[in-house]
């Protein structure tokens, strides 16, 4: 299979820190060929960093810079990940002009631009002879923790409730502090994280989220609002349980815990040796089982789909491709709505709010 050329777009700290490094290790299966940024000084910094790994990288700012990537015919896939208020609208112009694109979560920035995006990438159907793949880069639904503990469920049987506990101290020694897009987007880093939760949660379960019920408050004021909110979440298949994102958290937890019929599985978050990753603990009456450690991988898991994806899609040149169905936008959107749904909620006190289907 021929190796395509892709491009990113931004480059920024999870470009700089991730994108970049996992690319590295899996250099072999495309060839990147330019990075851009709206400004020449940011895209010379990602560019600096991805030389050691990729020579050949050329470096692309501004709209003339954009305009090269978007009509240059050698880059057939482009991973998108600037501001969420900007993405959509450049993602659909790349989509327009052929080009598969893995864009950075969340989907999008309001319900509105869901509804648009969907109606406008369907549309793309009827005036492209294949339609570019697009997909939303949420990682989670590809950490093979959290792929194995959906294996689990069924020695749980029936879900009877659920805990997502999720506290994160997002303080000015945090390099996401600083991105000024996050304080001016509404629903914070509530949002921004949350749409991680809202994947492993219907991941784990296996089905969709129809209603929710949050109370939101906003604790530390250096914080975009909310940045603190307990959720009660329904879910299709009956059962219900809570997601509590505490932003303004002073220690780090993650865990999730859900409650069946015959036992009980928690995946929590740790640090072993300096790597973050994930431990898997069965309970049942008889016996309690732990898996191995699982480190944080789902950014690398991801990009090899979508970069597979691409190849396969290129030899195939018609709509008989089907991408694997957890990078699509739709998985995005649907993680988005329960997210909007809930902030909803809490604007008006709790009330109950039914998740927008898509
Ligand atoms: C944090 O949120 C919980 C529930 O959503 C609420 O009961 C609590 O009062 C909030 N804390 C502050 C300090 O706002
Ligand atoms: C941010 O939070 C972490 C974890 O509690 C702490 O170690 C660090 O000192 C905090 N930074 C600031 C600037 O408060």
């Amino acid at each position: 299979m021929e190796r395509p050329q892709i491009a990113i777009l931004g480059a920024g700290i999870f470009v700089r820190t991730e994108y970049i490094p996992r690319l590295s290790e899996i250099s072999d299966l495309f060839i990147l060929k330019a990075i851009w940024s709206r400004t020449e000084e940011s895209a010379r910094g990602a560019v600096d960093i991805a030389k050691k790994f990729f020579p050949n990288v050329e470096c692309k700012w501004g709209d003339a810079g954009l305009d090269e990537i978007t009509k240059d015919s050698s880059i057939a896939a482009v991973i998108v990940a600037l501001a969420a208020q900007i993405q959509v609208d450049l993602s659909l112009k790349l989509l327009k002009a052929g080009k598969h694109v893995l864009q950075e979560k969340p989907a999008a920035a309001s319900i509105d631009e869901v509804e648009t995006a969907l109606s406008s990438y369907n549309s793309l159907s009827t005036s492209l002879p294949c339609r570019p793949i697009w997909a939303v880069a949420e990682n989670f639904r590809f950490e093979p923790a959290l792929v194995e503990g959906a294996k689990f469920m069924a020695d749980i049987g029936d879900m009877v409730n659920f805990q997502i506990i999720v506290e994160v101290p997002m303080n000015s020694s945090n390099p996401y502090f600083s991105t000024s897009w996050r304080h001016n987007f509404a629903g914070g880093y509530i949002l921004d994280m949350g749409v991680h939760f809202v994947a492993s949660l219907r991941l784990l379960a296996g089905c969709e989220v129809t209603a929710v019920s949050a109370t939101t408050s906003h604790v530390d004021t250096s914080l975009p609002p909310p940045d603190n909110m307990s959720s009660v979440i329904q879910l299709e298949n009956g059962c219900s349980g809570v997601l509590v994102t505490v932003v303004s958290a002073k220690t780090y937890q993650t865990f999730w815990r859900i409650v069946g019929l015959k036992g009980t599985l928690q995946i929590d978050v740790e640090n072993r040796e300096g790597k973050y990753g994930y431990l898997i603990t069965l309970s049942t009456p008889e016996r309690q089982t732990k898996s191995p450690f699982y480190p944080f991988s789902g950014v690398t898991e991801e990009l090899k789909t979508f970069l597979g994806d691409v190849s396969r899609a290129i030899l195939k040149k018609d709509d008989s491709f089907q991408a694997e169905p957890r990078i699509s936008f739709l998985e995005g959107a649907r993680d988005f709505a329960v997210l909007d749904a809930m902030l909803e909620s809490g604007k008006k006190k709790g009330a109950l709010v039914q998740v927008k289907k898509f």
